[in-house]
């Protein structure tokens, strides 16, 4: 596991999204896995910066999906099909035709996490999968004593995972939905290269965890140390306690 230590958000955004266009410039069609939440979007910033400048052509991009709430409309607001396709997939130029999710909404949950897990690998697995990670040293949506062999499956948020998320939900935490879908830690993990971006103090206490505790499904993300290709991109506020 490799750990850069930059000064700020913006910085680390800078340095994934030039990972990115590097991937995509060796590989055009390259399998982009994707997060949500607040921590990636300087990377997505910096990413449509390189675009527009034409430092790279991201047309033949694939972009997939790394969890998704169940049970909210696939155009909610807040659903993660649609803040991907907000955030990363329109602002690129792609469409909707170059873009994997699991659905949410199917009648037959588990089905369509075993549908999305063999989607992935049919389209030849992800290249380079980006990670935000919880208070609670979640990756996905794979909370605390969750598996590390865990496949895509549904999952049940923590009190505190719904917590921190009530914020895309005009703060009331009775609107974040209880149950998700997530690849699974086995699942994040065949990802040929992992990044993890980290950033501010409330990040600090579960990236130590993560990078310098013990592999344990008690710290999800601690998993990254079992990757052969692990980034881990921590700004000064998150990399306090290493
Ligand atoms: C959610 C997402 C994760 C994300 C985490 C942290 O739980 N499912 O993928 O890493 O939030 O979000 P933030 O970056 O906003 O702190």
């Amino acid at each position: 596991m490799e750990v850069v230590i930059v000064p700020d958000a913006k910085a680390g955004g800078e340095l994934i999204a030039e990972a990115i266009a590097a991937l995509l410039r060796r590989k055009p069609d390259a399998l982009l896995g994707v997060a949500t939440g607040s921590t990636p979007l300087p990377v997505y910033q910096a990413l449509q910066a390189k675009v527009r400048s034409g430092a790279v052509d991201p047309s033949r991009a694939r972009i997939c999906q790394l969890d998704e709430y169940v049970g909210l409309p696939a155009d909610h607001p807040e659903s993660y099909r649609s803040t991907v396709l907000r955030q990363v997939v329109e602002p690129l130029g792609l469409t909707v035709d170059s873009f994997m999710g699991p659905d949410g909404t199917a009648e037959d949950v588990q089905g369509a996490c075993d549908a999305y897990d063999r989607a992935l690998a049919e389209a030849g697995g992800v290249d380079l999968q980006l990670l935000g990670i919880g208070t609670d040293g979640h990756i996905g949506f794979n909370e605390p004593c969750s598996s590390l062999a865990s496949r895509t499956r549904i999952k049940t948020l923590t009190e505190q995972t719904r917590v921190d998320n009530a914020r895309f939900f005009d703060g009331d935490i009775d609107q974040v939905p209880h149950h998700v879908i997530t690849q699974g830690i086995g699942t994040i993990l065949e990802a040929r290269h992992l990044v993890l971006l980290a950033t501010g103090a409330g990040k600090a206490d579960a990236v130590a965890a993560s990078v310098e505790g013990p592999v344990s499904a008690l710290v999800p993300a601690s998993a990254l140390q079992l990757h052969p290709h692990a980034t881990v991109v921590v700004d000064e506020a998150a990399a306090a306690k290493l």
